[in-house]
């Protein structure tokens, strides 16, 4: 599951290839063997019961086999093949600028991941200037990451499982100014490295490409970028800059939020097709 556990096979393999895989095996390094211990147990994290009425735009809650769901899943699909082809594992979820759906799409992503069974997902919050996820789940926590930084709370009283979407949150906290001197810390990166080694799939709900450095600073800990556009909204020339600043090889696709137009011809599509409406 666990890169470190990736790593600690490679290691053993090298230096007697005929050996099978033991955390306790005597070649192990030491630095490895700390790395696991290191990991976090999720059956410690608290659960958050969300309630979100009919209005929320987490539609894989609230229209669990509608079309949004659907599409989500589809999203889902594809990512399973880049997961089994370039182990993209870390993903981060992007756009050129504020309000065009980077955390609707984030929540969404970070359910449909959780669906699957043995999969444990983490939706981490990267916008520290403009936290919402909380708000958008009607919760409200009492740490977040900034938090986390700045005090010795430990990370595990800030993780909470949610449900009944079924995947971890590691919020933002109270929002910050300037988030840099957190996402460059060497403390921050030893957290997403032990978050890494502890789930499969980390989904970053990042701040806006364009305006601030920010969503390249934390690109550095992604295996894979998502762009989000608002269908309509968004300029092409702000989605082929994104994909510039990003890198081409770096961007897996683009993610069309807000088209409500296109889902009205796939509701006829679904009806003629026996999907349970
Ligand atoms: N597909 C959609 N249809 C209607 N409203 C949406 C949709 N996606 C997002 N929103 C709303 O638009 C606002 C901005 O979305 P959000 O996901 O917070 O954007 P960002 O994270 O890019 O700033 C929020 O109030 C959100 O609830
Ligand atoms: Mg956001």
């Amino acid at each position: 599951m666990s890169r470190v556990f990736d790593a600690l096979r490679k290691t053993g393999s090298q230096s007697d290839p005929s050996m099978p895989f033991s955390a306790s095996a005597p070649f192990a390094p030491a630095a490895f063997v700390e790395a696991i211990d290191k990991t976090f147990q999720l059956e410690s994290f608290s659960t958050a019961r969300i309630q979100l009425g009919a209005e929320s735009h987490l539609v894989l809650h609230v229209e669990q086999n509608g079309p949004g769901a659907e599409r989500y899943r589809l999203l889902r699909h594809r990512l399973q093949g880049a997961h089994a082809e370039a182990h993209v594992r870390t993903l981060l979820i992007t756009s050129p600028g504020a309000r065009e759906g980077k955390s609707t799409v984030s929540l969404n992503l970070a359910a449909a991941l959780a669906e699957k069974k043995n999969q444990q997902i983490l939706l981490l919050e990267g916008d520290l200037r403009c936290p919402s996820l909380t708000r958008e789940l009607g919760l409200t926590l009492p740490s977040g990451l900034t938090q986390c930084a700045r005090t010795d709370i430990g990370l595990k009283s800030a993780i909470w499982r949610i449900e009944p979407l079924g995947f971890y949150l590691l919020p933002a906290g109270k929002a910050v100014d300037k988030p840099a001197e957190l996402l460059t810390s060497e403390w921050f990166s030893t957290v997403v490295a032990e978050l890494a080694a502890s789930f499969d799939w980390i989904v970053i709900d990042a701040p806006p490409a364009l305006p601030v450095v920010d969503a390249l600073t934390l690109k550095r800990f992604a295996d894979a970028s998502l762009i989000v556009a608002w269908a309509g909204r968004t300029q092409q020339r702000a989605i082929e800059e994104a994909i510039r600043l990003l890198g081409r090889n770096h961007v897996l696709g683009v993610v069309l939020n807000g088209l409500q137009k296109l889902d009205q011809g796939y509701y006829e599509y679904y009806r003629h097709y026996g999907g349970k409406m």
